[in-house]
């Protein structure tokens, strides 16, 4: 008799990303005629840089000759992209070996599946709000109790907040598994070489692994700010590291991602190389690697113009940031996070509205689509996210609308 991971049935209703589609979905068929203006979710926008397209187009060529063609690669990812990745590190100040690097198809699966190597005893700690990939890949995995409406039982909530500039303090119990986001998906906040160096020496202490979430890190322009876990003594330690080309290099779509397992990356029960060798053996089983074309994309992506090219795009965005953040302020608004060395802005609702509330009424008086903040978890209460991904027009668009229809 076949049973179901019963597990699922403890997940809310809908992933997040989802139910916001649902609920546009909903009001434009009710609203036919009425253009949507969107800054909910993180999507790319602009069109891929020339270096990018022609590592593309040269490997689509590659393929239509017999004597260039390739097959399946290496489950780990090709060499000279993991290679290229290496280096890149090194220009972040990190040393990283070539069979440390996983490429894989999107950071979001690394950070859904990477739980699966830990056992189910872990105690898992997040910061809250967090990206719910952490948190529901988790409950489904079993490693929580009953879902209370706002919470997971069993579950270490780090609350970010106004008073501790959205950066958690250390748990207060012994955690496992800590995952740790920065620039932070939703609040934008960026953590210091300090904040990181003190959650690199408690997890070195008990043991813990972190799971450090980089995809937006190309964001950061302050270069006091790190870019990378591994600059923190001791953090390979303790930290395996997730990044993306999604946002730094507008793969969305295109789907690339990497993940550092360090071989001196230990826990309770993992002695050196363990948790390596145990993630190949999870990739090489479950995954046949990235598009090869794909990849080729992300060698020309963090090749040196791919990289100066990629910039301007992300200068792009963060001007869209610094025009938001000041729409946003003159219509009173409060911006208490983000919006600088990060995409996402992280906003106060008004009037101490609930933040589905605040997402009502933007769609139905703006037509404008944000995150709610308590999609985030239970710390994004009375908070929304305004994404900064848009092009340009629309960005306008919606502050614009914002300042003009929105009854405050
Ligand atoms: C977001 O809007 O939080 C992201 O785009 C979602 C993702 O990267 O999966």
């Amino acid at each position: 008799m076949a049973k179901i991971n019963s597990n699922y049935d403890k997940l809310s209703a809908g992933y997040l990303f989802p139910e916001i589609s649902r609920r546009v979905k909903v009001y434009s068929e009710k609203n036919p005629g009425i253009e949507i203006l969107r800054l909910g979710v993180g999507n790319t926008t602009e069109a891929l840089p020339s270096e990018i397209i022609k590592g593309l187009h040269a490997s689509v060529d590659k393929l239509s000759n017999v004597k260039t063609y390739t097959g399946y690669g290496d489950e780990q990812g090709n060499k000279n992209l993991r290679e290229a990745i290496v280096s890149y590190y090194k220009d972040l100040g990190a040393e990283i070996l070539p069979d440390e690097v996983f490429v894989s198809d999107g950071a979001k699966c690394d950070v859904a599946n990477i739980q699966s190597i830990f056992s189910n005893e872990c105690k898992v700690a997040v910061q809250d709000p967090a990206y719910p990939v952490y948190v529901d890949t988790n409950v489904i995995a079993g490693r929580t109790g009953k879902n209370t409406g706002v919470t997971y039982d069993g579950l270490v909530y780090m609350g970010c907040n106004l008073e501790n500039n959205f950066f958690p303090s250390l748990p207060t119990e012994k955690v496992d598994l800590i995952y740790i986001c920065s620039p932070n998906n939703p609040t934008g906040a960026v953590a210091t070489r300090e904040q990181l160096k003190e959650f690199v020496d408690y997890a070195i202490k008990n043991k813990s692994v972190i799971i450090f979430d980089a995809a937006y890190n190309e964001f950061i322009s302050d270069s006091t700010l790190p870019k990378t876990i591994y600059v923190i003594p001791g953090a390979k330690e303790c930290a395996i590291e997730i990044n993306s080309f999604s946002k730094s290099a507008g793969f969305t779509g295109v789907r690339l991602g990497w993940s550092i397992v360090p071989k001196n990356c230990v826990c309770e029960d993992a002695s050196i190389g363990k948790l390596n060798s145990m993630w190949n053996r999870r990739q090489t089983t479950m995954f046949n690697g990235a598009s090869n074309i794909v990849q080729d994309g992300g060698v020309a992506a963090l090749s040196k113009e791919g990289l100066k090219e990629c910039k301007e795009i992300i200068e792009y965005y963060m001007e869209n940031s610094r025009i938001i953040k000041k729409g946003l302020e003159e219509k009173g608004l409060k911006v208490v996070s983000g919006g600088v060395n990060a995409p996402y802005l992280w906003v106060k609702t008004p009037n101490g509205m609930k933040s589905w509330d605040l997402f009502d009424k933007m769609l139905t008086e703006a037509h404008v689509v944000i995150t709610p903040g308590s999609g985030f978890g239970p710390s994004g209460e009375g908070y929304f996210r305004v994404s900064a991904f848009g092009h340009r027009e629309n960005v306008i668009k919606a502050v614009e609308s914002i300042k003009n229809n929105l009854k405050l």
